[in-house]
């Protein structure tokens, strides 16, 4: 389905089933013996999908005595660790709320400056993102953005179209209220229209009309800077996922502590609703 809020090439990747976590192995994924901690997740469940809230940029800029911007570009880092310790581990989808609609309200210098850093990020990631077989996609209401940064939003999709490794999801002026607003009025133009019938309105004929709707919904859910919210994020998407709070904050968020969330949710006892096997 196409979605104009929604910057992918959804036509180059296959939909994604709806099951759950798979192992390492099971994924044809080599572990590395020079990684202790990459090997130790081998034989366990990996999630197909995890969700990050990449929170804690502005505390590690002024733990430095330095402006918010300075750790918005120290994040910037951190999420190219993210990737390719995503990528290590066999994670199919890494969804990164890297703008919220409610940031809009921040002051106008610090939305140009993660504007910009979103420009820098694609000109400086894009091709290394299309090397490791990554597929970008740009989630949000795209039409607040500026003309640059939109330019960029294309750049990153159309550039790594092809990729099969990783689909990476950047929520960009998302809000998880606002995504499904958006469904609901899609279902009543089609109902308007004749297209649907209400009894026929189901979980899985929201879900396909959200933006994410070809994507599994996420197996964990990863906040950093030891907030406990979820900040409308993916409100629909994460009623079964594994919730992990890390005291971490962003820029300081690395491989090894990616691999220590995948690891925790090793351990986790997952019933959907039902009781333990
Ligand atoms: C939350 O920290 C973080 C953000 C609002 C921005 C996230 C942006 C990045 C990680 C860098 C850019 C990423 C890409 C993909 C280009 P905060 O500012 O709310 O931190 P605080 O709670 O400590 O103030």
């Amino acid at each position: 389905m196409s979605h104009p809020s929604v910057a992918s090439t959804e036509s180059d990747a296959a939909p994604a089933e709806r099951t759950h976590e798979g192992t390492l192995a099971g994924r044809g994924v080599a572990v590395s013996a020079n990684d202790p901690l990459l090997a130790r997740l081998a034989g366990g469940p990996v999630p197909r999908h995890i969700a990050i809230i990449m929170d804690g940029n502005g505390r590690w800029a002024r733990e430095r005595h330095m402006p918010r911007p300075f750790g918005h570009r120290a994040g910037m880092k951190a999420v190219r660790a993210a990737v390719e310790a995503s990528i290590a581990a066999g994670v199919e989808w890494l969804s990164l709320f890297a703008f919220s609609q409610e940031n809009w309200q921040r002051p106008a210098s610090e939305i140009s400056a993660l504007m910009a850093l979103l420009e820098e990020y694609v000109a400086s990631e894009v091709n290394e993102l299309k090397a490791q077989g990554v597929r970008v996609r740009v989630l949000g209401d795209l039409s607040r953005l500026d003309a640059r940064a939109a330019r960029a939003v294309e750049r990153a999709v159309s550039e790594t179209a092809h990729g099969t490794r990783l689909g990476l999801n950047l929520f960009i002026s998302y809000g998880g209220r606002a995504e499904l607003v958006h469904a609901m009025q899609q279902i009543a133009t089609e109902v308007q229209a004749g297209s649907l019938l209400p009894g026929q309105i189901s979980e899985d004929s929201i879900r396909a009309r959200l933006y994410t709707g070809d994507c599994p919904d996420p197996d964990l859910l990863i906040r950093t800077s030891g907030e406990q919210r979820l900040s409308n994020f993916l409100l629909w998407q994460v009623a079964y996922a594994e919730l992990y709070i890390s005291s971490v904050l962003w820029p300081d968020f690395d491989r090894a502590a990616l691999y220590e969330a995948i690891l925790d949710f090793q351990r986790r006892d997952r019933r959907f609703g039902k009781v333990s096997k």
